[in-house]
């Protein structure tokens, strides 16, 4: 027998004693005593997040006691492929078709809004939001004029635009809507006329 084989025998035997047996046995029981906690502390934990559920839609009606925001909306845990929209194609989800979603842009992202179908369908207040981009009405608040209703935000002031940023943030967290991909926006001649303000009227919903 070659040296190296024998010295292979003498380890085989020295890790089989009852000394080494014995503290592998402990090892294994610290193990499995390991998980089973591990499985109680789970478990406990996910006993505790169905009752709050529970108690939650019995005392609120809602899931997370009250709390709404797109983490709390399950479609928002599909993976879904993001679609790039001409401005052409997005038109096409306004509403006017009930076969397909309603559709808005904000900043280039685009929103499936059909759950605010009262608010975005054809004859509701902000039918004129679907199926485009109108960022400059969003910060202008201008819904009077169809010269609004673009992308183009050349000239707004600061705060207008913050207002922009604020509706994007709103329709980004919102509960019911989620982001469908994004519109591929034609660039804006910067040699045409700035759309004018709205005659000081502030632009009210239809
Ligand atoms: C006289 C002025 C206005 C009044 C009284 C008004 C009132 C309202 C009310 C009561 C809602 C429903 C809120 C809810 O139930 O969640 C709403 C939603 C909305 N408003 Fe106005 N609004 C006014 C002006 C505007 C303007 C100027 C804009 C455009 C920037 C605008 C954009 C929106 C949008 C996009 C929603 C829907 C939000 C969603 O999808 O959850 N509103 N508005």
């Amino acid at each position: 027998m070659s040296e190296l084989k024998q010295r292979r025998n003498v380890s085989r035997v020295q890790s089989s004693t009852p000394a080494k047996q014995s503290h592998q046995a402990t090892g294994d029981a610290v193990l499995t005593n390991r998980s089973a906690w591990w499985r109680i502390v789970i478990r406990i934990m996910l006993t505790l997040v169905a009752l709050s559920i529970c108690l939650s839609f019995l005392i609120t009606e809602t899931a997370f006691w009250g709390h709404k925001n797109k983490w709390t909306n399950w479609r928002n845990y599909i993976p879904r492929k993001q679609r790039v929209f001409t401005q052409l194609e997005l038109l096409q989800y306004d509403g006017t078709n009930p076969e397909q979603p309603i559709l808005l842009a904000i900043e280039g992202d685009v929103y499936d809004v059909t759950l605010g179908s009262g608010f975005y369908g054809p004859g509701s207040s902000y039918h004129l939001f679907a199926g485009r981009d109108a960022s400059r009405a969003f910060g202008t608040n201008c819904l009077s004029r169809n010269d609004h209703l673009t992308h183009d935000t050349r000239g707004l002031s600061e705060g207008e635009l913050a207002g922009i940023r604020g509706w994007h943030r709103l329709f980004d967290n919102h509960q019911r809507y989620v982001k469908v991909g994004v519109v591929s926006l034609d660039p804006i001649d910067p040699n045409s006329p700035i759309p004018p303000p709205c005659d000081g009227a502030k632009a009210k919903p239809v």
